[in-house]
């Protein structure tokens, strides 16, 4: 987004409270006005001197400093965006009861822009009916709860309740920034989605192979926005180096033949597959044993390729009920046609219930932060996505698939 915002970054009193100093800095780095506005209990764990020095404005907790500014109606009145990270049970509790017993609560009762609350406690007390009835109630109102990651949570323990690492809780506040509180909607829970992203290699000898520029940022953005939006996510990544987007689960793969495997594994018991992967049309036809080394007698001065199978096409015709398939498709126009219509052929040709499509020509999306697409279904609708972050992208394709679910 261009410009400077105004967030408000609530922080509650739990110790993932530590973390709320690197969203902070995610958020000030991408050129926003931030306002910390912790708890008291909050302030156990992180000093106000750190929040105070890292976004360069005073941090209070109570009522009754800056009187003369009305700092608890301000605050919330100037926001474009509120982010409460962690959200305590007891936060979650009193800002769906309406309370105003500190500055931060106030302020969520006079700001009328999105509230984006990320959620951070043990798993009974996460899965506690009490929280539960707080967490729909204040959905039902319109905030946007997160539903928490899964992990190690502080001490022994492990299982939902722990925070998002702040990349994601960052990047995931910038979509509701641009688009809103809809953008993340919790309309994937209870669903299974498999996502492939990045781009498969396939092996020449044990050192080399044929790849691709996929950086897999796109598959994983959509596994952050459908993780957000509380699908449970499996992430098939081809050679991808970055952290498991929001702790979902990944299964790394190299070649074609592989990512075939596990996405077929995956995908029997879901209800979305999506085939962002770049995988390779061809690999080597054989592939030496040991590394062949220029001047002997293995030194190839061709390389011969065969067809990789078609994962897509495969998961069309092995797709059960109600499942929806989802493909991509990097084009360029060319003489014969324009990019929308080899992509209606391609969609046709693979038979998927959906495809997204993003124009290549020039170099464009490879490793880019931003992204551009139109998604077409088989009922011949289109539906164009401006460009955006790749998460705000994400959010546009679930967006089509969402409604179109069972
Ligand atoms: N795909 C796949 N298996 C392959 C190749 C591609 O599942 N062996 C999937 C990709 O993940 C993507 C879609 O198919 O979702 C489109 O890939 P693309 O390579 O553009 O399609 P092709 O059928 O290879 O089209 P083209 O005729 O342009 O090569």
């Amino acid at each position: 987004m261009d410009g400077m915002s105004s967030i408000v970054l609530g922080v509650s009193g739990g110790v993932a409270a530590y973390k709320a100093a690197f969203v902070l800095r995610a958020f000030t780095e991408r050129g926003h006005h931030v306002r910390v506005v912790p708890t008291p209990g909050a302030l156990h764990f992180v000093g106000a001197a750190t929040f105070e020095a890292l976004s360069g404005n005073p941090v209070t907790t109570d009522v009754w400093s800056d009187v003369p500014e009305v700092a608890h109606v301000r605050i919330g009145q100037d926001a474009d965006l509120v982010v409460v990270a962690p959200a305590t049970a007891d936060l979650l509790a009193r800002a769906a009861m309406g309370r105003a017993d500190d500055l931060l609560t106030a302020t969520l009762l006079t700001a009328s822009c999105p509230v984006v609350f990320v959620p951070a406690m043990h798993t009974e007390m996460w899965l506690h009916p009490a929280t539960q009835e707080n967490v729909a109630t204040l959905r039902r109102r319109g905030s946007v709860v997160l539903p928490p990651a899964v992990g190690r949570l502080t001490g022994p323990d492990s299982g939902p309740g722990r925070l998002p690492e702040p990349a994601d809780i960052a990047a995931l506040a910038m979509v509701v920034l641009e688009h809103g509180a809809a953008a993340l909607a919790p309309d994937l829970t209870g669903r299974r989605v498999v996502i492939s992203a990045g781009g498969t290699r396939e092996p020449l000898d044990p050192v080399r192979y044929l790849g691709n520029r996929s950086s897999g940022k796109q598959g994983w953005a959509l596994a952050r926005v459908a993780a957000a939006r509380g699908a449970e996510v499996v992430l098939v990544a081809a050679n991808v180096d970055l952290p498991a987007p929001f702790g979902v689960r990944t299964v790394p793969v190299g070649s074609a033949d592989e990512l075939r495997a596990a996405v077929l594994a995956e995908a029997a018991d879901s209800d979305v597959v999506v085939m962002a992967a770049a995988v390779a049309d061809f690999r080597p036809a054989t592939v030496a044993g040991s590394k062949l080394k220029k001047g002997s007698a293995a030194e190839p001065d061709s390389v011969a390729l065969v067809r990789n199978p078609d994962v897509l096409a495969e998961l069309v015709t092995k797709r059960g009920p109600g499942q929806l398939v989802v493909g991509f498709a990097a084009e360029t126009g060319d003489d014969d046609a324009d990019v929308l219509t080899h992509a209606r052929a391609k969609l046709a040709r693979k038979g998927c219930d959906l495809l997204v499509v993003n124009d290549v020509s020039g170099g464009r999306v490879f490793g880019r932060a931003d992204n551009a697409a139109v998604v077409l279904a088989a009922d011949g609708s289109a539906t164009e996505l401006p460009e955006g972050s790749k998460d705000a992208v994400a959010a546009g394709i679930w967006d089509v698939v969402g409604p179109r679910l069972p």
